[in-house]
């Protein structure tokens, strides 16, 4: 009898323990399904809504604003790099899809947290020309000190003279 119990509990506590994982892995979608989330679906970023490739980038919205929005992903910024105009007021959105991210400006003060199922927004101005690069400030992975983008500021009349394909292209730096 004693014996019987000892299995039993050993099995309940195998059970218990891959329960545990399973929740674990699951646990973002169903944070999701109960409306924990008020932000993108991580798992779904790419397929719709408003961060969909198409969609990154800097773009003019309805309400005229310059709008970058970007997807921080182990290990990299999507779009890797972003030009914008000097002197204008930006607003940025940017959302992850796995673990949190810190994008931040070299050589500004600037810089925007990336959490999953959720959208960061925030408006910055860029006074100077110039490059700068866009490192992950915050551990987030094995790849995470690669973990980099780039930042292009470049003259007003020059930025609008850019065609929306390629204010996504760098130049080297
Ligand atoms: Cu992304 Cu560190």
């Amino acid at each position: 009898m004693k014996k019987k119990i000892g299995f039993a509990t050993v099995m309940l506590l195998v059970a218990l323990s891959i329960l545990s994982t399973r929740f674990y892995e699951v646990s973002l979608p169903v944070w999701h399904l109960l409306g924990g989330g008020n932000g993108p679906d991580p798992a779904t970023l790419h397929l719709r809504g408003e961060f969909v490739e198409s969609n990154l980038g800097a773009a003019q919205d309805r309400e005229g604003f310059l709008t970058v929005r970007m997807i921080a992903q182990q290990y990299v910024f999507v779009p890797q790099c972003i030009i914008v105009p000097a002197g204008v007021p930006i607003r940025f959105r940017i959302t992850s899809a796995d673990a949190v991210h810190m994008l931040s400006f070299l050589g500004t003060d600037y810089g925007l947290k990336a959490v999953p199922g959720t959208v960061t927004e925030a408006r910055f101005t860029f006074s100077k020309t110039g490059e700068f690069k866009i490192p992950c400030h915050e551990f987030c992975g094995a790849g995470h000190y690669a973990m980099r983008g780039q930042l292009d500021v470049v003259p007003q009349d020059q930025f609008s003279s850019l065609r929306p394909g390629e204010r996504r292209t760098c130049g080297p730096g």
